[in-house]
């Protein structure tokens, strides 16, 4: 914790104290035993396949995208054996809203049962009866089907849509468990294969591997159809599988990375990402070990992604808020790139173990910033985080918090991994890394564990207690160190971690004291006469006079942590948009905290309507889905008319999961 923070919080009304301590003194004892399981990697709960028989050779994946149906038709053909001891008499895939035409094995023809009856969340399950003599040797599996209009996988979006208005648009997203709405598949982490793809559109396409350079003699489905192919040599999981096709066009970033999107902006994502792509690679190479995955590529997509970045493999898929002007979010892109060792080169075994994905990629993305821009930078990023990990453990309802507070989750009884999506898995996670990193001695003596660990586990998946074996087996002189270290209060309690990490507050510290500055002013604020002249008197633009978006996110976090509700904040807060223009900054992260200010400061209606009108032009879950959350508690009818609106543009993952906020 912070001093300042700390000192803030303790004084004023919206305190973090009861998240601050662990709760193991008032948990039930059976949440802290251990949760191990009789083998490693875990089981994941989040499929209905039976992966747990086969071994997944190869994968090969072709599709017709359909622009006038809006369908993709799609063939699979999985090479498949059996794992040793094993012998089912059937391959159950998972499937979500697919339409299956046919299975067939070894090329002949085959009886499969496509399952009606929907497991929520899981979807359902294709089921295709394997014949003795399949089941001795290796074998294909090949099943043909297409999407529906109901696949959570895909956004179709329609010319006005996009920016260049010429074409329709198509994108995917898979992860956590929407892979299965795609192709059917063993949709786990812990099953990985090679996939080659080959994609017939009409306009320029990309998928999650190196493009195959167009043959000479293209067999031509369509006579408009231009065929894509890429290849995917490492094995990768099902959620990392990815299409995007529309009016896309591309620029270089670096030596092996180009970005793409659409013409009108291809200029502004260039700019965006060209001066720090392949350091951030480079700079992650030396942390962990060289790159694997040959090209690095980024495709910047239309405003409804509902995510800041998806690690697609050569093939990030990236918010277009990044694309703010000024380098200020590129963040994002070393978070994204670090995922080629966290994540697509080492995966967790189950979304039950997802802070193995994003924990270690977090410290990953701060190790990168520190190695370019000095420590300092590294821990000022980290006092963020720690401030994001309380505000998403205080949003969660009591219910929820329980679960989904903890480092380790349980999704055994068919909880939905969307649901259980959070800051807790990234910010605890990486917390935890940092942890290790201080008491076993500093970066000197963690660091060689990086790529012992990265390289150990590549091609594999696993959890949480391999995870933790190996760093007993790496550092088994410093068993003593390690046996410190509560284990099941990190793995498994509620709340916030354990320990409090210290950070480095230098680059934070003028942004605590310009906010000491502001609520000493709302304190000192004469009775009665706490009007704007009163703050503007006091505070100007000049404050904050080359300060870096971050340096505002931290201002503002602090002051939405230390205001209470009273007449002169209102004052004060409406001073300060007016004095720092927050609303209308390039940078999606200030926007939001702006309002995250303002809208429980009580500014009024033109502020709730700036809001609204915000969130009509965000598709990123992240701002999205707290906009709603501010705006539902001033103005219910204007969030449900906003959500109403707006929910067409929306991506599928994020028009259900505000609907679900929002209690529609
Ligand atoms: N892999 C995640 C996005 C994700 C997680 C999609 C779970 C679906 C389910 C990606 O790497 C990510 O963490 N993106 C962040 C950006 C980041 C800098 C923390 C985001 O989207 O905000
Ligand atoms: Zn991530």
């Amino acid at each position: 914790m912070i001093p300042s923070l700390l000192r803030a919080s303790s004084l004023f009304k919206r305190s973090f104290a009861t998240f601050t301590t662990p709760l193991k003194a008032t948990m039930p004892a059976s949440l802290f035993e251990s949760k191990r399981p009789a083998s490693s990697p875990e089981y994941d709960p989040s499929t209905l396949s039976n992966y747990q028989h086969f071994n997944v050779l190869h994968t090969d994946l072709d599709y017709r995208v359909d622009w006038p149906k809006r369908k993709l038709f799609g063939t699979v053909v999985y090479k498949l054996t059996l794992k040793a001891n094993k012998a089912p008499e059937q391959v159950v895939l998972d499937t979500s809203f697919l339409d299956i035409h046919e299975a067939k094995i070894n090329g002949q023809s085959v009886k499969f049962n496509a399952d009606t009856e929907r497991v929520e969340p899981l979807g359902n399950t294709v089921t295709v009866d394997l014949d003795a003599a399949a089941a001795t040797a290796e074998f294909d599996l090949t099943l043909s089907f297409n999407t529906t209009d109901k696949v959570t996988a895909l956004q179709w979006l329609e010319p006005e849509q996009t920016a260049s208005k010429k074409a329709p648009y198509l994108f995917s997203q898979c992860q956590a468990i929407h892979a299965r709405s795609l192709y059917p598949c063993f949709d786990t982490p812990s099953v990985k294969t090679p996939i080659h793809t080959k994609i017939a559109s009409v306009y320029p396409t990309v998928a999650s591997g190196n493009v195959v350079p167009a043959q000479e003699s293209q067999e031509e489905y369509a006579t408009t159809d231009t065929i894509y192919e890429f290849q995917q040599e490492i094995p990768i999981p099902s959620y990392l599988f990815a299409i995007a096709s529309g009016d896309l066009t591309s620029l270089p970033i670096g030596p092996r990375s180009k970005v793409y999107s659409e013409p009108p902006n291809i200029d502004a994502c260039q700019y965006e990402f060209e001066a720090d792509t392949e350091k951030f690679l480079e700079a992650a190479e030396s942390i962990v070990f060289p790159y694997e995955w040959k090209t690095y590529n980024v495709l910047v997509l239309p405003p409804s992604f509902p995510y800041g970045g998806m690690e697609n493999p050569n093939i990030t898929f990236a918010t277009p808020t990044l694309i703010s002007g000024d380098r200020q979010n590129v963040d994002v892109i070393a978070h994204e790139l670090a995922h080629s060792w966290s994540g697509n080169l080492v995966t967790n075994c189950s979304w039950e173990h997802f802070w193995l994905n994003e924990g270690w990629t977090v410290y990953l993305e701060r190790r990168i910033i520190g190695a370019i821009h000095g420590e300092a930078h590294r821990h000022f990023s980290a006092i963020i985080g720690w401030k994001d990990l309380q505000t998403a453990i205080e949003v969660m309802s009591p219910a929820v918090r329980e679960q989904y507070s903890r480092l380790v989750v349980h999704l055994k009884e068919r909880q939905d991994p969307d649901d259980a999506f959070s800051s807790v898995p990234y910010e605890k996670g990486s917390s935890l890394l940092f942890h290790l990193e201080n008491v076993l001695g500093g970066k000197a003596v963690f660091d060689p564990f990086i790529p012992y660990y990265f390289g150990k586990f590549k091609k594999r998946s696993l959890d949480t207690y391999q995870f933790r074996d190996t760093l007993y087996e790496f550092f088994a002189d410093k068993k003593d160190i390690l046996d410190t270290v509560d284990w099941d209060t990190w793995f498994y309690a509620p709340g916030m971690p354990p320990v409090k990490l210290n950070f480095d507050t230098s680059l934070a510290d003028v942004c605590y004291k310009l906010a000491d500055k502001w609520v000493a002013a709302i304190k000192a604020a004469p009775a009665g006469g706490a009007d704007e002249a009163y703050f503007r008197g006091l505070f100007s633009a000049d404050d904050i006079a080359g300060w870096t978006s971050t340096q505002y996110v931290v201002l503002l976090d602090s002051l939405a942590d230390s205001t209470t509700e009273s007449a002169a904040t209102t004052a004060a807060v409406r001073t300060l948009g007016d004095v720092y223009q927050f609303a209308s900054s390039s940078n999606p992260e200030v926007i939001s905290r702006w309002y995250t200010l303002a809208v429980p400061a009580h500014l009024g209606p033109a502020t709730y309507q700036a809001l609204a009108d915000w969130l009509g032009t965000v598709g990123r879950m992240k701002f999205v889905r707290p906009g709603f959350r501010l705006l539902v508690k001033v103005d219910r009818d204007l969030a449900v008319a906003t959500f109403r609106k707006h929910e067409a543009f929306y991506h599928p993952i994020c028009r259900s999961m505000v609907a679900k906020d929002l209690g529609l």
